[in-house]
């Protein structure tokens, strides 16, 4: 809470609201010539917003998949939310644990000293924020590293590897004078040896939705219906997608799983060479995310408030989906990486000293900003907000046991996502 305010994070808690799932559309989708689809393209180009090109695309090769559609919304070169548009912080969209102030960078910090301590203090190792926002985090961390452990700091090699050019340059702001490098994708920075974290980053992966219905498992894509897009249901695009939906989801459930953020942690593990994963995000077991009554979780954030219709409007409001933990490990293990432990984010800062005391505030302004610092430290660990965010991490070629940042959760937490 901020001076008791609940601080409105995107994860959902329960089921998340949904629209009705709609039986597929048996009429056949006209189709359209090449010649037709080409205007139409152009047309859309020249004066139609987001929607109306996905429309367009619709129209003239059928539905789309909504792991398509969110990629789309999310990511399209000229109009996606991350490309153009993404708008952080109080003043945006949507708030992370880094816009509560330096307290969670100063944990974070201490849980990177930690691990390249455990890794054999490398007098020269990198430190990769995957997926970086406005560089808030990586300006902090940085910042308590030097303050606090000078020694861990000096041969640290800072790198973001980020997708979002309109991101990338407030990167670059928050980070002025630093010397630090960017990369589109983790290959480029291979071979990492050292520590990548990643903050609400696996949550903004695309995500197929599967329903289970009365005549089998279908997916859920995106048609369109007199330029509005419609919900359709249709069977999986991939054979494979038809055994990811555990077999307790209910009927008229749906279950959304993220392939691509699955291939995205492999493609960390692939870089790195030695050293530690560590992704903090919403979301939960496969077994927490069944207890959700079969309901989905992508849900869309604009001005702090959540979108109804995640199909209205794409490119002008950021999406996202919980976080299945489980698939998660399943990948990172697969990749060649090893389980190191696991936390929620209010065990894993507590364990790191968040805290601590400080020297009592003599004067009324002094008084007035440690109250104020105090606030942000319970919204980070607000056991029904930020605090029930999952931590995990994973090792390769370095130790897995003695991670503070775990503290006595570790046993506890390693069956937490089987
Ligand atoms: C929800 S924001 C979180 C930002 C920041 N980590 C924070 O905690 O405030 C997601 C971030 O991940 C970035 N991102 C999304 N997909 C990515 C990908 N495939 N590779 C790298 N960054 C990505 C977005 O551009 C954005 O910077």
């Amino acid at each position: 809470m901020m001076f008791g305010v609940p601080v409105p994070v995107r994860r959902c808690g329960g089921p998340c609201p949904q629209p009705d799932v709609k039986p597929y559309a048996s009429r056949r989708y006209r189709i359209f010539s090449f010649a037709t689809a080409l205007l139409d393209g152009i047309y859309a180009r020249v004066v139609g917003n987001l929607a109306d090109r996905i429309a367009v695309r619709i129209r003239a090769r059928g539905p789309i998949t909504f792991a398509d559609y969110m990629e789309t919304a999310l990511f399209d070169p000229e109009d996606g939310y991350y490309t153009t548009r993404a708008s952080l912080g109080f003043e945006g969209d949507y708030v992370t644990s880094v816009d509560l102030g330096p307290a969670f960078g100063r944990s974070l910090a201490r849980a990177v000293a930690d691990l390249w301590t455990l890794a054999g203090k490398a007098s020269s190792w990198d430190l990769v924020e995957a997926g970086a926002g406005r560089g808030i985090l990586m300006r902090d961390l940085l910042g308590a590293l030097e303050r606090e452990r000078p020694d861990a700091a000096r041969g640290a090699r800072p790198a973001i590897v980020e997708v979002s050019p309109r991101l990338r340059a407030q990167q670059s702001l928050a980070l002025e004078g630093r010397d630090l490098r960017w990369a589109s994708v983790a290959h480029s920075l291979a071979p990492i040896q050292g520590i990548v974290f990643a903050n609400e980053v696996l949550d903004a992966f695309p995500v197929h939705v599967l329903a289970r219905t009365a005549d089998g498992v279908r997916e859920v894509y995106v048609g369109e219906d007199g330029g509005t897009l419609v919900e359709v249901l249709r069977p999986p695009s991939s054979p494979d997608l038809r055994w990811r939906i555990p077999e307790s989801v209910p009927l008229g459930g749906r279950w959304e799983t993220s392939p691509a953020a699955e291939g995205w942690v492999a493609s960390l593990a692939a870089a790195l060479v030695s050293g530690y994963v560590v992704l903090i995000d919403y979301g939960g077991s496969e077994s927490e995310l069944l207890t959700r009554e079969g309901a989905g979780t992508i849900r869309g954030f604009a001005q702090h408030r959540l979108i109804a219709d995640p199909l209205s409007e794409p490119g002008r409001h950021d999406l996202t989906a919980s976080v299945d933990f489980t698939a998660i490990r399943r990948a990172a293990e697969g990749a060649g990486l090893r389980f190191a432990g696991s936390a929620t984010q209010r065990e894993m800062l507590v364990a790191l000293g968040i805290r601590e005391a400080t020297a009592r505030p003599s004067t009324p302004i002094e008084q007035l900003r440690a109250a104020s610092r105090r606030s942000a430290v319970d919204a980070l660990l607000d056991p029904n907000g930020l605090g029930a965010f999952q931590v995990v991490c994973f090792a390769k070629d370095a130790p897995t046991e003695g991670l503070r940042m775990f503290g006595g959760a570790r046993a506890e937490s390693a069956a937490r996502y089987p």
